[in-house]
Parts: C-alpha cells; sequence; structure tokens
C-alpha cells in the first residue's frame, strides 16, 4: 500500500481521495520540519504546500518518493531539475484559479482607473457629510489599452474579461501564436506593448527569464498616465525601481497583489505609498477556489502513487 504523507488540511471527502489511494498519515499544517520529516519516511506521495522545502534531507528520509503535489499553481518554490533528476513528480494546481485571478486583477483596473480608493477614502472620513471638495474625476476604461505580459491561461482569462469593458488588448508572450480559442487581441513586442498601453498587466509565471521581467527600463517605456498591475509573482517586477517611478510620478499608479518579499517586512513602504493599491497576495483567495485547489492537488497525488498520469504534472518526463 504506497504511504501517502497529507501536509495541507482538507475537507473529509477529499481526504477519501488520498485514502482511496493509499495509507494517508497526516501531518499537522505548520508542524516543526523534524516532524514533518520522521512522518515522511518512506512516503510515496506527499500533499504539501509551497512552504515545505523538497529537498535532499527529505528525499533522504523518503527514498520512493513518487510525487509531491502543491496547491498552488506556481511552483517557483520548488527545484524542478532537482526533482526530475531524482524522478519524483511535481504537481501543480493550472485552471482552476484562472477566473480568481482575471477577476482580481479586473478590480484592480476598476479600482485604479475609477480613482474608488480615494472616493472611499474620502466617504468613510465624512469629507461627503462635511462637503468637502470631492477627488478629481477619474477615467473610463473603455477605449484604453490593456497590455497583458504572458498570455498564458490566466492572461487570456484577464483578457476575455477586459474586452467586455470595451478595452484594446494587447498582449505579449515568448511565443508568437495565440492558441485558436484566445479572445481578440494583438500580439506586440514587448517595448511596444509597454510604450502603447495605459494598464500594464502581469500574468507570466516566475522563472530565470522572467525574474524582473518588470525593471527600470521598462517603466521608463511607460506612459506616465499608465497603470501596473501584478497578481503573478513579486520577483517578475524590480519592485525598487517600481516604487522609484511611483515616488516620482512617472507612471500613474500601481495594483500589487504579490511583493518581492512575502510577507514584507511592517514597514514595507510601496505599501504605503498613495498611488498604490497592494493586497496581501490573495489572487486565489476564495472559497471555492481554494477547493477546487486542494481536490486537485489530491487528484494529482493518487493518480501518481496509483500509477497514472496525474491530471496536473510540471515535469510529465518523469511518469515516461
Ligand atoms: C498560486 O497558486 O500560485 C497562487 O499564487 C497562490 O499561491
Amino acid at each position: 500500500m504506497p504511504k501517502i504523507i497529507q501536509a495541507v488540511p482538507v475537507e473529509d471527502e477529499l481526504h477519501e481521495i488520498l485514502a482511496a489511494a493509499g495509507e494517508v498519515t497526516v501531518v499537522p499544517f505548520g508542524a516543526e520540519r523534524a516532524e514533518f520529516l520522521a512522518a515522511a519516511a518512506g512516503a510515496h506521495g506527499i500533499l504539501l504546500n509551497p512552504l515545505i522545502r523538497v529537498d535532499e534531507e527529505l528525499l533522504a528520509a523518503a527514498p520512493e518518493l513518487k510525487v509531491v503535489a502543491t496547491t498552488s499553481v506556481g511552483y517557483d518554490a520548488f527545484d524542478v531539475d532537482f526533482l526530475t533528476a531524482h524522478g519524483v513528480a511535481l504537481c501543480n494546481t493550472p485552471g482552476v484559479l484562472n477566473d480568481a485571478v482575471a477577476d482580481l486583477t479586473t478590480a484592480f483596473m476598476l479600482m485604479l482607473s475609477r480613482g474608488l480608493m480615494g472616493f472611499e477614502a474620502y466617504n468613510r472620513s465624512g469629507a461627503w457629510g462635511r462637503r468637502e471638495r470631492q477627488p478629481a474625476l477619474a477615467h473610463d476604461p473603455q477605449g484604453k489599452t490593456f497590455g497583458v505580459i504572458g498570455f498564458g491561461r490566466i492572461g487570456r482569462e484577464v483578457a476575455r474579461r477586459m474586452n467586455a469593458f470595451g478595452m484594446n488588448v494587447i498582449w505579449y508572450d515568448v511565443f508568437e501564436d495565440a492558441p485558436a480559442d484566445a479572445p481578440p487581441a494583438e500580439r506586440r513586442e514587448m517595448d511596444d506593448l509597454l510604450r502603447e498601453s495605459d494598464f500594464v498587466s502581469v500574468h507570466t509565471d516566475l522563472n530565470n527569464s522572467s525574474r524582473h521581467v518588470v525593471g527600470e527600463r521598462e517603466l521608463a517605456l511607460m506612459k506616465p498616465s499608465a497603470y501596473l498591475i501584478n497578481t503573478s509573482r513579486g520577483p517578475t517586477v524590480d519592485q525598487r525601481a517600481l516604487q522609484r517611478a511611483l515616488e516620482e510620478n512617472r507612471i500613474a499608479g500601481a495594483g500589487l497583489d504579490v511583493l518581492e518579499q512575502e510577507p514584507p517586512q511592517a514597514d514595507e513602504p510601496i505599501v504605503a505609498l498613495p498611488n498604490v493599491i497592494s493586497f496581501p497576495h490573495i489572487g486565489t483567495a476564495t472559497e471555492e477556489t481554494r477547493y477546487a485547489m486542494r481536490k486537485l492537488a489530491c487528484q494529482n497525488v493518487a493518480a501518481v502513487v496509483g500509477g497514472e498520469m496525474p491530471p496536473a504534472i510540471v515535469n510529465p518526463s518523469v511518469l515516461g
């Protein structure tokens, strides 16, 4: 019977998916590393979160490990080459979170273009009742240009929404041709996208070539009236360069769901800037989406320990 470690709390019916595939040991969320390693001895599959390190030490404890399944789509916290070299499948949760992240991106777009935070703060402070002067008028999204960096599943879902707002959507990615079912949007080279866009929104995964894909040079190409939105991973944007651009009003503002360091220092300056709206990495933070992610992760573990191809895998070559 395969041994499965469940290091993420899941609902009973999701636990059953694991229990049908092997003998499950539940490790409390946030358990000390030593406790986790002791439980993981001899494991074939592990359901974990990206905070748990998968390294030589873990593989020494679990030499027959076949799969680690993370409850996230992003897998930048894992060393894919290392896992592949050891024949361990790395499974993630693509697809089920596209809507949640695209919805949050839409919220940023509306909050920024309509100046909603300023109006909200005005009202909350009682300024309306005191008949104080209202914040300046904002802008319609209709007719503006929305640039998507990274035209994958989430980027395309964002494009679909921006089309519905009557925006002109353009995109950049390393590939030239969008899939046949992609929403209407034109490809641009990166620099042209930065020059043309009223909103630049980052949707690439984090890898060596996307680290600081938006830096000092790229920010300098943006219009002074443009906004940057990042719901991908903090390090895709050079945060200090962005902070300078925002402080000097070289761009109009930013919507940030992610930061280079998470959680940030309590006095992280970028989150306090008046032209920044930021959230604590909540792109997938809905009951429905997080449930779907946990379910997919359980299905991934069960499939691999059962000798089948899982619904989602980062390194399929390990399964032949
Ligand atoms: C993901 O799934 O990668 C989200 O960013 C949550 O971590």
